[in-house]
């Protein structure tokens, strides 16, 4: 889950548009004052506002209560053909990694000691706190090569299929909108929201 990317400041998107630059409140060098003390422009004149296509385009994240997830529903069976087919070079046939990282662990009983002990693989089946960021992060960066090419559909079946390989769901389920943010994660009691005052749950 590192370097997950969200939390886009839609508002503040600007999309770059040569041609359609608004010159005349470009600061020119008659505005500034010696040391640099000028007020600047309102406006620099550059780019356009986002189109709301262009925002439903980009604002594709997914909170861990689920919003923001897509209609669209995919099984196990579904998702490990489109696993085999697009992920398993890369993240091994059982998703036990390979040149890129470990997708499934089944010990989350154990201690969760990965601060203590670096050498331990933190995976969706131990580490993850949501299964919704599961669906998150698949459809926003994966396969590596394209990402953003997968329906929802397809997102749907590999996230389940990943799921079943964590033994988290059975091999028989269907995951969708509804199902997705129901599903509670091994580790999910072990992330709380640090509050800055200690306590207990805080090391
Ligand atoms: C070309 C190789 C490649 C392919 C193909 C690929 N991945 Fe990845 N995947 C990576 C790399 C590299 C990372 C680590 C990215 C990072 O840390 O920024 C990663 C990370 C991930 C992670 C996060 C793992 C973690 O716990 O941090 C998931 C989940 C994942 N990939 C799922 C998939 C799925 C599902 C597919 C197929 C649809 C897929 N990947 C296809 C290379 C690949």
């Amino acid at each position: 889950m590192r370097r997950t990317c969200r939390a886009l400041t839609l508002a503040a998107l600007v999309v770059a548009a040569v041609g359609e630059r608004d010159v005349s409140s470009a600061p020119t060098a008659a505005q500034s004052a010696p040391g640099g003390t000028a007020p600047l422009p309102e406006r620099f004149g550059l780019g356009r506002p986002a189109t709301p296509d262009e925002i439903r385009r980009l604002d594709i994240d997914v909170t861990p209560d689920g919003h923001g997830l897509p209609d669209g529903r995919g099984s196990v069976a579904e998702g490990a053909a489109l696993y085999a087919a697009k992920c398993a070079a890369c993240h091994g046939r059982q998703g036990e990694g390979a040149t890129s990282d470990r997708l499934v662990a089944t010990d989350a009983g154990r201690d969760f000691a990965f601060g203590r002990d670096p050498s331990l693989a933190r995976a969706i089946g131990n580490y993850w706190p949501y299964a919704t960021t599961l669906f998150d992060y698949v459809a926003r960066s994966m396969p590596l090569a394209q990402p953003g090419s997968l329906t929802p559909n397809e997102v749907y079946g590999v996230v389940a299929f990943l799921l079943a390989q964590n033994r988290i769901v059975a091999g028989d389920a269907v995951i969708d909108r509804t199902v997705l943010p129901k599903i509670v994660m091994p580790a999910r009691d072990r992330f709380v929201p640090d509050n800055r005052t200690g306590g207990a749950a805080i090391r």
